[in-house]
């Protein structure tokens, strides 16, 4: 097969002009790799010089905070105001990327109600557009967790959302200051934008939320306030989701008019579909897969969603979460479901699986990511919180992530998930082992009882 017959090889012009040399794109992934001021350093940029040269089309950065006291983890990368903001870190971030001709867009979030914690007062709880917490089930031990860790968001006020509006707006108008193509809005996987476009998350009677259309306004007014600020040659692209997959949430029916809504108010260069969020966490594939032989067989979780999203959008498409081979990958261009494949995990392993892709004297069976277990991930099945597999595996991906950025070693994927928790937990944690003992009695002791009153209602 020449270059020329990879579908995947072939080059695409986005609305803003932008030309990205191939359809394979490099998913945003959290480094957790932010020190005192959580912006760029060492680390992230020995990682994205790995990314760089590996003949991707177009890199997307990890979702990056543009409000210090709302991020998803207090390691995540934070831009800071126009004021403190150090824009030489950003503008080597922005070159380093880009050094090989990869242009690269820059993931802007705001966590939301999913924010842990944040430069903010210790009791000071996260705000959202209502006051609904995370529920991961019904389990006494992960009810009070819940509590403990997140507690209920407070409804932001309309003065909250002008200003984080303009969080949003700024956070761009710095990110093209520094050099990057573009940014991409983080609205799936529950963040703020995410919980406006949700019935599930948006309760409001106002103009943002009392109807299907309203809940769609915040996310229009960021992209109407960014586009008065940068250039048209700018990217601006949004990562929605296909369904939230938690009952009372986003339906696949409601993004669809969502996607339709976007397309005729304009302003975007690209759509990823994606979908779920972290108390269903569709993204990384479900641990009981009950999709058709036909759909898996098309590996991407949210392919069929995008190809009915065809009909109703020209906007460029990128679908990411499944894809691991050649073939699966091609067939998505080809079938024209999508415009651009979206890859996260298999490259936090093969750095250069994109020039395998592309690389025409590997045969289809060969051209495909490299398969292997997560050894030791199998007993977080057994944890009472939906996806707790899947969420440990983000872990797993987020070590192997920092093995090459603070360690400078390769990748490893015969990595055990015990052995490197046992160390991390002994390295870092030693105040706080008293504090996990207990925790996990907690939770033992709550699987006991669990477990006797099932004994008790099956006599
Ligand atoms: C370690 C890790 C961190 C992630 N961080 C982000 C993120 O910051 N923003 C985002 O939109 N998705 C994030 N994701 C989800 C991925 O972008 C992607 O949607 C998901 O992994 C499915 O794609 P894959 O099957 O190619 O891995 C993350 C995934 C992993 C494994």
């Amino acid at each position: 097969m020449s270059s020329n017959e990879i579908p995947l090889a072939q080059s695409f012009v986005l609305p803003c002009g932008l030309k990205l040399s191939n359809r394979i794109v490099k998913a945003s992934m959290e480094e957790m790799l932010g020190n005192s001021d959580n912006q760029p350093n060492e680390y992230i940029y020995r990682l994205y010089q790995r990314w760089a040269n590996v003949s991707f089309g177009l890199l997307l950065t990890g979702n990056v905070q543009v409000d210090d006291r709302y991020p998803g983890i207090m390691t995540d990368m934070m831009i800071p105001s126009k004021d403190k903001i150090d824009i030489e870190k950003w503008k080597k971030y922005a070159d380093i990327c880009q050094s090989h001709g990869t242009p690269t867009i820059v993931q802007i979030n705001h966590a939301g109600r999913q924010s842990l914690s944040g430069k903010r007062p210790l009791l000071e709880r996260a705000i959202a557009p209502s006051p609904v917490s995370l529920s991961f089930g019904n389990n006494p031990f992960v009810r009070t967790l819940q509590r403990l860790a997140l507690g209920t968001p407070k409804e932001m006020t309309r003065a909250q959302i002008d200003e984080t509006i303009e969080k949003f707006v700024e956070a761009a108008e710095l990110m093209f200051k520094a050099g990057f193509a573009g940014v991409e809005l983080h609205g799936s996987h529950g963040y703020l934008i995410s919980s406006f476009l949700s019935p599930k998350t948006n309760r409001r009677q106002d103009e943002y939320g009392a109807t299907p259309k309203d809940r769609i306004r915040f996310l229009l007014r960021i992209i109407d306030a960014i586009r008065a600020v940068v250039p048209s040659t700018f990217a601006v692209g949004v990562k929605l989701n296909s369904a939230d997959y938690s009952t009372g949430g986003l339906t696949e029916d409601e993004a669809y008019d969502q996607i339709r809504w976007i397309d005729d108010h304009g302003g975007i260069d690209f759509i990823e579909i994606s979908g779920g969020t972290y108390e269903a966490p569709a993204m990384a594939g479900s641990e009981d897969d009950r999709r058709s032989e036909r759909t898996k067989k098309r590996e991407a979780y949210f392919i069929e969603f995008a190809a009915k999203v065809r009909n109703t959008t020209k906007i460029p498409l990128i679908v990411t979460g499944g894809f691991r081979t050649r073939e699966g990958m091609n067939d998505a261009i080809v079938s024209n479901a999508c415009d651009f494949v979206g890859i996260a995990r298999p490259v936090c392993i093969q750095f250069n699986l994109p020039q395998i892709l592309l690389d025409p004297t590997i045969p289809d069976k060969d051209a495909r990511a490299l398969q292997y277990d997560i050894r030791g991930s199998s007993i977080f099945s057994l944890i009472p919180i939906p996806g707790s597999r899947s969420s440990c595996g983000i872990v797993w991906y987020n070590w192997q992530m920092q093995r090459v950025a603070i360690e400078n070693r390769e990748p490893d994927p015969t990595l055990s998930i015990h052995g490197k928790l046992l160390t991390v937990l002994f390295k870092k944690t030693k105040k706080i082992i008293p504090f996990f003992v207990l925790l996990c009695a907690l939770w033992y002791a709550s699987l006991l009882k669990e477990f006797i009153l099932n004994f008790r209602m099956n006599k």
